[in-house]
């Protein structure tokens, strides 16, 4: 845990869809720590990645009732990380000391497995500032692995002046590429732009060219959204986004999508646009120089347009965070 970033550290990290942790375990990396993430009765766990023995990783062996039993010689961990039972012992024989692993606090919400690393300062991850609706209509995307910082991601989420050039034809149009002037607010320990106008040829997959405002949301430095409203209608759409920080060059994009119309249309439909929109910003976010993004104002030329970025990079230099930064 040496130069384990304190800040990040102590965030509840997404590491698995609900639906895609079955009943044998996975192997996760979080702020470069590999953990063996399993689903007991009880719930979901997480221990360091390796026997204490000779040196397994976990995440190979299988789920036994509520015990991780390691591939190699079946000793059996119990979600504490506490080795109870080593097989070639002899009947009676005590367990050692020793044999333990460490375990790191996991939990289920939001229909995403969630994994911190050290003291978790929050007793739930924070999902935007009132969680999902209930009246909207879910679908996740992704997850979306990026060679790249998860800081660069994040930014690139945020960064609203790339719609009409990364994804001209859809999210935008380089014909209206201005950016109206917009302020960023901080409430209650999150930011929040004003509404910026963006037309766009596509602006969720349908097809169906319209003009837009959008209004961004930073929860914390890992954890932001994006409020599309429709000109003209009531209708709305969110779009939530989890990195996942990796190691300090690869990270992964967790996303929720909700919105309160076009209720019948297949989760498809959004899900392949947003697989779309993903590669297109891949190409971005893999290629950027430096690797890690630059918190020294100084380093990189900003304009009016940029204050939301600039008001990320402010707040990982305040809060202090060193990892996936420069
Ligand atoms: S390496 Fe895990 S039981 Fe031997
Ligand atoms: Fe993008």
């Amino acid at each position: 845990m040496q130069e384990m970033d304190p800040v990040l550290s102590a965030l509840w990290h997404p590491v698995a869809l609900s639906s895609s942790l079955g009943d044998q375990p996975i192997s996760v990396e979080v702020l470069g720590v590999r953990a063996a993430v399993f689903r007991t009765a009880r719930g979901v766990h997480a221990l360091r990645d390796l026997c204490i023995h000779r040196g397994v990783p976990l995440s190979l062996g299988k789920v036994k009732g509520d015990r991780l039993v390691c591939a190699y010689h079946g000793w059996c961990y119990d979600s504490d990380g506490k080795c109870v039972h080593i097989p070639s012992l002899p009947e009676g024989a005590a367990i050692p000391s020793k044999a333990k692993t460490v375990s790191y606090a996991c939990q289920e919400a939001y229909g995403i497995v969630w994994m911190c690393v050290g003291e978790p300062i929050d007793p739930v991850p924070t999902i935007g500032t009132e969680g999902l609706r209930a009246d909207f209509a879910q679908v996740y995307m992704g997850p979306y692995e990026v060679a790249a910082a998860a800081p660069r991601v994040v930014e690139n989420f945020l960064d609203v002046s790339h719609l009409m050039y990364v994804h001209e034809g859809l999210l935008g149009d380089s014909e209206h590429a201005e950016i109206n002037d917009y302020r960023v607010h901080e409430i209650n320990g999150a930011l929040r732009t004003d509404e910026i106008e963006v037309y766009q040829p596509d602006p969720d997959g349908r097809g169906f060219g319209v003009t837009t405002f959008y209004t961004y949301h930073i929860y914390h430095p890992m954890s932001v959204s994006l409020t599309k409203r429709i000109q003209g209608s009531e209708d709305v759409f969110h779009l939530y986004l989890f990195v996942l920080p990796h190691s300090k060059e690869k990270s992964t994009a967790f996303m929720i999508m909700e919105r309160n119309y076009a209720l019948d249309e297949p989760n498809e439909t959004f899900v392949s646009f947003q697989d779309i929109l993903l590669e297109q910003d891949r190409l971005i976010v893999e290629n950027q120089k430096p690797e890690l993004l630059p918190l020294d104002l100084q380093a990189e030329l900003h304009l009016r347009c940029d204050r939301l970025s600039i008001a990320y990079r402010k707040l990982l230099q305040n809060v202090g965070v060193t990892f996936g930064t420069a």
